[in-house]
């Protein structure tokens, strides 16, 4: 459908050409700006994409047949072998886009956070071991270290979606920004997907006057970037590339120098690390390879053979985990904006809360909805050079997804990560941090080991938890 919102009588017409004018059974109880509000949202809804997407008219990947296909892909390994560069020329590039203001950043952090039982947007949940700093903290202060230490200005440009926009918008107001200035931060909205009854492929409505909706994958951010102005801004600011993280991984490093000197030599328009997979199943993406080009299958998608075949040596065959830090040429996202289908939809069938023909709202026990997401991932196989760069899990990778007490991916694991991240430092620069005591380091005072050993003063001994904020005592 259009852009404008439709007359009552073009829409009635529009609806049942495709099947679902059942939207407009309590039309008669709505009053105007209930009406104005569902004319609205059903402009916006493509129905006959929807209904194809309903009827399984795309195109369906079978997994099982990709998987067979699907190989180790080339990477740039943990220590540095796999490139025709070394890790030192790779650090000396990104570093020099960094100081000439050639970068900018990507948090997406539209997800509910429903399996961490964090009823505020996850971005605001305290994960400092020590500190209790937020994840939203945790970036803000690593951005604001790259700024120092290499002189630039990284626009943050940070995804929110219907349920978390306001919260991060007040929470960032609430809180100075954070530390960034205002006119390099930007909290953008992902756009919505209405979901589809999973038997009968009907519009879900969440109440009498509006459509269930949720928020569109983190494939929407190329459209949303392109849509709130964002692409526009960093071509303006001379931005070339765009770091990408999602808001639920303390130890991504975003922005980090030699993983953008990886994806400039290797002249890529898609480059995303990965981690060494920590057992057959974990719920990572698989990284792989198929017919030349490389591609993610995601874990649901991986048959279980597939993800426990090993090579000669024992090892995994497809070894390679999305930890969802990539880096994007700032041409190629121009060029898939303007491409409406560059990106395929999954489907995921849901419980959704909905009210039915007699405006009752029912909450289902069961999955009873499709919902349709594109995933940002799903570029790699269109972009030119698609390139892989492997980093240790200990030093990159701890999601926060699961309530604490789940088995694996939860807050506690991720703190107990950062503090053994930390002690390492430390202990490398010649610091003793006795058993069982956590340090937690902010990125302002050092970004990695190196820095650290430059700034602290080694043979002292630290025997109580804490917290190396931006400045040292003597
Ligand atoms: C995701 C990846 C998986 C990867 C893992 C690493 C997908 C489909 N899978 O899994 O390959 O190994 O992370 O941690 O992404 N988000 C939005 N808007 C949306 C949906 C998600 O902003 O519409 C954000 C969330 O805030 C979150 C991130 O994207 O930060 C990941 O989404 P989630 O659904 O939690 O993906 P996972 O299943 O954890």
């Amino acid at each position: 459908m259009t852009d404008n919102p439709l007359n009552f009588d073009d829409l009635k017409e529009a609806l049942a050409q495709y099947g679902q004018q059942h939207v407009l059974q309590h039309w008669p109880q709505l009053n105007s700006e209930q009406k104005s509000n569902l004319t609205a949202q059903l402009s916006r809804v493509d129905l006959a994409e929807l209904v194809s997407l309903a009827c399984g008219e795309d195109e369906v990947t079978d997994f099982g047949a990709l998987a067979s296909r699907a190989s180790s892909p080339p990477a740039v390994r943990a220590d540095g072998s796999g490139a025709d560069w070394s890790p030192t020329q790779a650090q000396e590039r990104g570093e020099e886009a960094l100081r000439n203001g050639e970068i900018g950043a990507v948090i997406v952090a539209g997800g509910q956070g429903t399996r961490l039982g964090f009823d505020q947007p996850k971005g605001m949940f305290p994960i400092g071991p020590v500190s209790g700093r937020t994840l939203f903290q945790f970036f803000v202060d690593r951005l604001l270290a790259v700024n120092e230490k290499y002189g630039c200005r990284i626009p943050l440009y940070i995804m929110t979606s219907d349920a978390t926009d306001q919260e991060t918008r007040e929470y960032f107001a609430a809180n100075e920004n954070l530390g960034i200035p205002i006119e390099d931060l930007y909290i953008f909205k992902q756009g919505v997907m209405p979901a589809v009854d999973a038997v009968t492929g009907k519009l879900l409505m969440q109440s009498k006057s509006a459509l269930a909706l949720s928020p569109d994958g983190h494939g929407g951010t190329v459209s949303a970037l392109n849509r709130c102005g964002c692409l526009a801004d960093a071509a303006k600011r001379g931005i070339q590339q765009l770091a990408y993280i999602q808001v639920d991984n303390p130890l991504a490093h975003l922005c980090e120098p030699e993983l953008i000197g990886h994806h400039l030599m290797a002249a890529s328009e898609m480059t995303t690390q990965v981690v060494r997979k920590r057992y057959p199943m974990e719920k990572v993406g698989n990284v792989v390879l198929v017919d030349g080009q490389v591609q993610i299958i995601e874990y649901s998608d991986l048959p279980e053979s597939a993800a426990k075949a090993v090579d000669e040596d024992g090892s995994l065959k497809l070894w390679a985990g999305n930890i969802a830090v990539h880096l994007f040429k700032l041409k190629f996202l121009q060029r898939v904006a303007g491409e409406a289908d560059s990106l395929p939809f999954h489907r995921a069938l849901k419980k959704v809360p909905h009210c039915d023909q007699l405006g009752q709202l029912v909450s289902p026990t069961k999955p009873n909805a499709t919902k349709f997401e594109r995933f940002i991932f799903d570029l790699l196989p269109i972009a030119k050079n698609a390139f892989v760069v492997e980093s240790y899990a200990g030093e990159a990778f701890a999601p926060v997804k699961n309530a604490d007490g789940a088995e694996t991916d939860t807050p506690n694991a991720a703190k107990t990560a950062i503090i053994d991240l930390h002690r390492h430092w430390l202990e490398e620069a010649g610091v003793c941090v006795d058993e069982g005591v956590q340090v937690e380091i902010n990125p302002r005072l050092a970004l990695t080991a190196g820095d650290l050993r430059e700034k602290i003063s080694a043979n002292q001994r630290i025997d109580a938890d804490r917290y190396f904020d931006t400045g040292l005592e003597s």
